[in-house]
């Protein structure tokens, strides 16, 4: 009878990955903002992310004891207002910020260096602000993104890569050939900058235009 009991105990609880984990049982919340709560992991959404958080829950509840909850949230933009316990929607923080702050660490933040990250940092000082516990050990870097449809398009049809920003000079190629040309865009489907990217990333369409010069590609008039 009593190995009948430990084996449905053991098909109860999900099976640990190390052989001497410390048991459910014996497993403890912390107390955060007056509250017993489990360690809260905010998990990003893509795999680099997911794997290190579940490293790190895997040695906080099996090698230190702890509970560990984790919610999953799609994109950096929400890292630092989860972390100071604020509501979001979609990739927007929403308010509602302060206790309780149920997430308590979260990896690989892709804005730690962007220009937005020190003001975000400042509106959440009210609530607690994230610490930056420095490098997770690689680093990378984001951007525009060309649709695969285009980038092989054009490799096919004449070599060109369009993953590579020089094939962008205008003086030697027509990567247009490959894209959608803008007046097969139905633009009551776009944003003018002002009202979208403008609102999070303040200066980001002088930033693009400083950086690619790219004085055909935008109305400066209206965005
Ligand atoms: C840990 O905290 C959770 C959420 O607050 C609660 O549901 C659970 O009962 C707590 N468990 C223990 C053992 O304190
Ligand atoms: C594009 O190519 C032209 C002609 O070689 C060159 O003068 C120009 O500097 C290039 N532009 C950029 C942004 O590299
Ligand atoms: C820029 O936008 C303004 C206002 O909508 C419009 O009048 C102007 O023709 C646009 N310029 C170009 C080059 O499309």
């Amino acid at each position: 009878m009593f190995w009948v009991i430990s084996l449905l105990c053991m098909g109860a609880f999900a099976r640990t990955c190390f052989p001497n984990a410390i048991p459910h049982l014996d497993r403890v919340n912390i107390t955060f903002d007056d509250i017993m709560m489990p360690i809260g992991i905010w998990q990003n959404a893509w795999d680099s992310s997911g794997i290190v958080s579940q490293i790190y829950k895997i040695i906080a509840s099996e090698k230190l004891g702890f509970f560990v909850n984790e919610e999953i949230g799609p994109a950096s933009e929400l890292i630092l207002g989860k972390l100071a316990g604020c509501s979001h929607q979609g990739f927007a923080i929403t308010g509602d910020c302060g206790a309780p702050r149920r997430f308590h660490v979260s990896f690989e933040n892709w804005l730690t260096g962007s220009p937005w990250t020190q003001q975000w940092l400042e509106d959440l000082i009210p609530y607690g602000v994230p610490m930056d516990l420095g490098s997770m050990g690689y680093e990378g870097k984001s951007g525009m993104f060309v649709l695969s449809g285009s980038l092989n398009a054009a490799l096919a049809d004449s070599g060109l890569a369009l993953s590579f920003y020089r094939s962008y000079n205008a003086s030697w190629f027509d990567p247009s050939k490959y894209t959608e040309p803008v007046d097969n865009v139905d633009l009551n489907r776009l944003k003018k900058c002002a009202d979208s990217a403008e609102i999070g990333y303040p200066g980001i369409a002088e930033l693009y235009l400083r950086i690619t010069g790219d004085t055909g590609g935008m109305n400066t008039s209206t965005y």
